[in-house]
């Protein structure tokens, strides 16, 4: 053998030796997500630390942006070179856009060991398979439709928590006249959807809410209904400060926790933020559904889906799965995330009334028909469709001469367009 061929040989043993030997030591798991705000981020290193408890390694794949458009544009880069992460939070009909392209790994062993299917509402377990298998692991159940305040920049207006969207107005009015900002909110597109989602389910009830933004009907997408939906949506915005442009959603959440505005329409990852500050629900801050939408609850379920590895890696993503479904970190997990456990037989005593209620409602919404996806959070529609009913819902709220109508008309192309 030529003494160089026989050089790279060697070497590549002794690289080889010196891989399986860090392996030896800790199988990893790569995770892509975009929990980096202050709650976010304590949530997620519940996991990490659990990861590390068992002995395997945890490489964080932490990308910015609240909604997570940053991470998925991210996410299909790393893919598309070949180089998927182990697991990444991918939720909704996305998961299945990615289980088609054949990149998915089948969890399917764990899930049986487990008792996954015994475990899970089929509300959350159907939206983790692919092909009848399992390919993602909920972590968690978001509602969406909430409205966060500061109990005493409401004492200081003399207004209780707003329980329609009338009141919501009349307590704006009052909460500015005492000097503050009456609805913390930041300029971005999803944040604008997330309002506009609430706002049309208290103007157009559940029903119609799933015909516009889930079934995309176009009868329903440019009616009347969704006209007075966006007018109602744009008069919010004068309940709002001049510099939200670009604002993200966790330094809206951090006005109304220093009493500099009295309320947010948020999902209620903003309790995270309110948590992570020390603050108590019910006595240092408020939550109640958004006005209007008491019979509803729109939900947004987190998930890993994990991509097809092997080996090594496969064995620590699967303890990932495993872990993630396990009592203790659906617990702390949540404490902190301000959603509640995808399990519904968990113990829920150690968990703050804003999230008892959001169980209550969830399980009672469920039976009277009020349970809807996001839209805003990729619960209802495929993420093309979502962005083009983002860019509509955004531009409206942003402009100054759009009208409802003509905004209604760009809904029914923009759900066109997407067939
Ligand atoms: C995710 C939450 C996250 C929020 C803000 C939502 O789409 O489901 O987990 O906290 O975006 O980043």
């Amino acid at each position: 053998m030529p003494t160089s061929l026989f050089r790279k040989s060697l070497l590549g043993l002794t690289v080889a030796a010196a891989m399986s030997a860090a392996h030896a030591q800790t199988a990893e798991v790569e995770v892509l997500h975009w929990w980096t705000s202050g709650g976010e981020a304590r949530a997620a290193n519940v996991l990490k630390e659990l990861m590390e408890a068992e002995g395997y390694g945890w490489e964080d794949f932490a990308v910015a942006g609240g909604g997570g458009e940053t991470a998925m544009t991210v996410l299909k880069s790393r893919a598309m070179s070949g180089n998927p992460p182990s697991a990444a939070q991918i939720k909704g009909p996305e998961i299945q856009e990615w289980g088609e392209l054949g990149l998915l790994g089948s969890l399917e062993e764990v899930a049986m060991a487990e008792g996954w299917d015994d475990l899970l509402p089929a509300v959350v377990s159907d939206v983790m398979k692919h092909d009848g298998e399992y390919v993602a692991v909920p972590v968690n159940v978001h509602r969406v439709n909430w409205l966060w305040a500061n109990p005493e920049v409401l004492d200081e207006a003399g207004v209780e928590m707003p329980t329609t969207l009338d009141e919501l107005f009349a307590a704006g009015e009052a909460i500015r006249e005492a000097g503050y900002i009456p609805l913390a909110h930041g300029g971005q597109a999803w944040q604008d959807a997330t309002v506009f989602e609430s706002v049309l389910l208290a103007t157009g009830g559940t029903e119609f809410y799933q015909q516009a933004l889930v079934e995309l009907d176009e009868e329903a997408l440019g009616s009347e209904q969704m006209v007075e939906a966006l007018e109602t949506f744009k008069r919010l915005r004068e309940l709002m400060d001049e510099d939200m442009s670009g604002r993200d959603w966790n330094i809206a959440t951090s006005m109304v926790i220093n009493g500099d505005a009295g309320m947010q329409l948020m999902g209620d990852w903003a309790k995270g933020e309110f948590t992570a500050a020390g603050l108590t629900a019910g006595e240092d801050y408020l939550c109640a559904a958004a006005p209007g939408t008491q019979e509803a609850f729109t939900f947004n379920i987190d998930s890993l889906a994990m991509f097809r590895v092997e080996g090594e890696e496969q064995e620590a993503q699967h303890a990932l799965a495993r872990l993630v479904l396990e009592p203790t970190f659906q617990e702390t997990f949540n404490l902190a995330k301000g959603s509640i456990p995808a399990r519904p037989d968990l113990d829920m005593s150690e968990f703050d009334q804003c999230a008892q209620q959001s169980l209550e409602d969830f399980q009672r919404t469920a039976e009277a028909g009020g349970l809807v996806p996001s839209m805003a959070h990729g619960m209802a529609v495929r993420a093309d469709v979502q962005g083009a009913i983002f860019d509509v819902v955004t531009n409206y709220f942003n402009s100054r001469d759009m009208a409802a109508e003509e905004a209604a008309r760009r809904m029914v192309n923009a759900a066109q367009a997407a067939l």
